[in-house]
């Protein structure tokens, strides 16, 4: 079953000691995305990391007394840690502090360079530190920042531009052939009307003020704007200019960058811009995702609304935090996070219609066969529906993952399971056990429920990697990949296991 190969990335992140569930949230829907390309039989290749140089990290590591680089080394760690506890699948990490990296910036920085893109001039201007962001005086919002209101302050240097001008037709172009480039759409008309189509301005792409960055080889007092050298991640990570570019070769352009709809501007602008430069091909598909917010406000570091996601994962369980985050936010949306929605979450969906529906076929399993079960064939017409359901499932969720629907992709899955239950109110197994004629009957409706499990749980691995592997040990069964999904009946014959519970309800 081998198909093409399918690049997907998130945004790398700024190295930070205080994550947030809000940070989990691309990272998470990368990860199942990456997840349920590879059951789908892709070669996929995802790739995260850190972005760890500019003026803000350079200040701390200042306040701290140590160098940047100590600073960072200290607390990269932590990201790789909430990714491990996440289940977080990346094939590659990327520093931006890594060699490889730092050299291909300073190749491409200079291919611009001589080509004539990038040229040096003089930046005056504002400029937010915090945003690592330029901006005019008419774009302030009331002499602030607009993205995080805070204070802008005027910088005069010498500086290198690059040519962005130049290439607004054709971007503008480009995204009109291309109509899945920018996604959801909201976001696309709000980039080409209120961004692009204004009119691009050449943007400057270098700094004297400050040195933790990546120098400029031909000119070393500049360092290289760190949306330069942070964007450049996605190609660099591939090997791109280096001397081994198989990776680079074998999976650009990316399929899927993901991101959060505040920086969706430097990826549909600046960095189609840089690629179109550099003579490549652009991304597939850039979608920039809503915020989780807390009270209407996105949680963030400097407002102080947040936990540190591994005090949920140990409360909860890791796959309790994967699966809110998935379901709750509508894709594109801004969705709104509290403990009590997820605690609502897990007494409503986990406990009460996974777990439950699980925990309940076993135990009759046991019950009634002393855990043996077996398609005795007694169907009904009752069986239909489900039968039907349990097949159409996976092209469902397959186009729903291929809209980036994940909302709806679990919803899905949870008809099915939520048609089990009812599947059993409706069959009355304790009935069906009271008559010896019946145990046939019982046997198939069993079964059917078991392989309804075991075909929902296929699909779910993406999503809850951990309680999938879980379900399928309880139900015994090595039946696991999507192959299996096109047919009723797959699963063989078996003892299960003993019934453990999956989720406990939180009460209060
Ligand atoms: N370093 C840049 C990205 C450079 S990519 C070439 C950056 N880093 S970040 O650490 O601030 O953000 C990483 C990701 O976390 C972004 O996709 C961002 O949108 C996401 N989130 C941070 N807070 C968030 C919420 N409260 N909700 C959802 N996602 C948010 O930006």
């Amino acid at each position: 079953m081998s198909k093409d190969k399918f690049y997907i990335t998130t945004p790398i992140y700024y190295p930070s000691a205080n994550f947030h569930i809000g940070h989990c949230y691309t990272t998470i829907i990368a990860d199942t995305i990456a997840r349920y390309k590879r059951l789908e039989g892709y070669d996929v290749f995802f790739m995260t990391g850190t972005d760890e140089h500019g003026q803000k990290i350079e200040k701390k590591a200042t306040e701290a007394g140590v160098s940047p680089k100590e600073y960072v080394d200290a607390i990269v760690d932590n990201a790789k840690d909430l990714w491990r506890a996440l289940n977080i699948s990346y094939d590659k990490f990327i520093r931006t502090t890594d060699t490889q990296h730092v050299l291909v910036v300073q190749k491409i920085f200079k291919k611009l360079y001589e080509q004539g893109d990038i040229y040096k001039g003089e930046y005056k201007g504002l400029y937010c530190t915090p945003c690592e962001s330029f901006w005019t005086k008419t774009q302030l919002v009331d002499g602030k920042c607009p993205d995080c209101g805070r204070d802008v302050h005027e910088v005069s240097e010498e500086a290198y531009f690059f040519k962005i001008s130049k290439y607004q037709d054709k971007l503008v172009d480009y995204i009109d052939k291309h109509p899945d480039f920018i996604e959801p759409i909201s976001r696309k008309n709000e980039m080409l009307n209120n961004f692009i189509k204004p009119g691009l301005e050449d943007i400057c792409v270098s700094r004297t003020s400050f040195d933790w960055g990546i120098k400029v080889d031909f000119d070393p007092k500049h360092v290289v704007y760190v949306w330069i050298d942070a964007l450049s991640n996605y190609i660099s990570g591939l090997g791109y200019l280096t001397e081994d570019d198989t990776l680079f070769k074998k999976y650009w352009p990316a399929d899927l960058h993901i991101v959060g709809k505040e920086i969706i501007r430097f990826h549909t602008i600046i960095w189609p811009i840089m690629l179109m430069a550099l003579g490549l091909d652009l991304p597939k598909k850039v979608y920039g995702h809503g915020w989780l917010v807390i009270g209407g406000n996105k949680i963030s570091k400097s407002l102080g609304n947040y936990k540190d996601p591994r005090e949920y994962i140990a409360s909860y369980g890791v796959d309790a935090v994967r699966y809110f985050v998935l379901r709750e936010v509508p894709m594109g949306n801004d969705g709104n996070f509290s403990e009590s929605a997820l605690i609502n979450r897990i007494n409503g969906d986990l406990a009460n219609i996974l777990g439950n529906l699980v925990n309940r076929t076993i135990g009759m399993i046991n019950k009634y066969f002393n855990g043996y079960v077996e398609n005795k064939k007694i169907n009904e017409e009752i069986d239909n529906k489900l039968i039907e359901s349990a097949l159409s499932l996976k092209n469902k969720v397959s186009k729903n993952i291929d809209d980036l629907d994940i909302s709806l992709a679990l919803e899905n899955i949870f008809d099915l399971l939520r048609s089990c239950n009812k599947y059993i109110d409706d069959t009355t197994p304790w009935i069906l056990a009271k008559d010896e004629n019946k145990k046939d009957r019982l046997a198939t409706v069993l079964y059917n429920l078991v392989e309804c499990i075991r075909i929902s749980t296929v699909l779910l691995q993406a999503f809850m990697p951990d309680t999938a592997s879980n379900i399928f040990r309880q139900i015994n069964t090595n039946k696991t990949t999507f192959d299996t999904l096109d047919r009723f009946g797959v699963y063989d014959s078996s003892n299960v296991n003993k019934a453990e519970v999956l989720f406990r309800r939180i009460e209060d």
